[in-house]
């Protein structure tokens, strides 16, 4: 084993995440049982899949419910669902992808409900995303891209701590025009 490896995280398995919890909502992994209805409706809403790739993708509860099973039984991604603290009520999902060997997380989230926009529970969510990356699974560094023209989603992740590493010209496809994506990350050190 070189010293790199050493230093990677965690031990083979599944991963095994309990609730992370905010002021306002929590973060728990998503099951089969949270698949229904209103989770397709958010994927099938023009307005909420407009910045995310999942919109190239027809979707049903099948496909829904398979990738949830696939995704729990994959140490390299993880799906959480954002549940809002006082009722627990299913609001949106984040998601992970993990390049272990660099210990390096990749974070998308949707708000899919669109009565609960701009009450700041993406900022939320990502804070706590943040903290379940560095402080519980040990990452250096996480990123994520956004397209430019994502206003809501780079707010929400520069006021998650989350900087601007770079812009990519014209990398996304946006409604017929080719639109920056701006790649955003933070490191386990300025969480301190
Ligand atoms: C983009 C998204 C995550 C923002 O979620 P949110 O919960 O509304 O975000 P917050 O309330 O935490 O907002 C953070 C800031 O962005 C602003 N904001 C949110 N949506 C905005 C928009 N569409 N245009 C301009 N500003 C916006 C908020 O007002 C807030 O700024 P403020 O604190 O100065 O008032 C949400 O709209 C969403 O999930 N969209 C669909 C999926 C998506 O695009 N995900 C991101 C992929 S990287």
């Amino acid at each position: 084993m070189t010293s790199d490896q050493s230093i990677t995280a965690p031990a083979p398995g599944p991963l095994v995440i309990s609730p992370i919890v905010g002021p306002r909502l929590y973060l728990r992994p998503l099951t089969e049982d949270d698949v229904g209805p209103e989770y397709l409706a958010w994927l099938q809403d023009e307005e909420v899949v407009s910045h995310l790739e999942v919109r190239f993708q027809h979707q049903t509860i099948e496909k829904l419910h398979q990738f949830v099973v696939d995704t729990k039984a994959d140490r390299n991604r993880l799906l959480l669902g954002i549940f809002l603290n006082n009722r627990d009520k299913f609001v949106g999902t984040l998601f992970f992808s993990f390049d272990w060997p660099h210990l390096l997380g990749f974070v998308g989230l949707m708000i899919g409900d669109r009565s609960e926009w701009g009450r700041g529970l993406a900022t939320e969510a990502l804070r706590l995303a943040r903290e379940l990356g560095f402080k519980h699974l040990h990452l250096h560094r996480l990123e994520a891209g956004i397209y430019a023209n994502n206003v809501g989603s780079i707010k929400a992740f520069s006021k998650a701590g989350f900087r601007v590493q770079c812009r990519v010209a014209q990398r996304r496809l946006h409604q017929g025009v080719f639109v920056d994506e701006v790649l955003m990350g933070c490191l386990s050190s300025d969480l301190k």
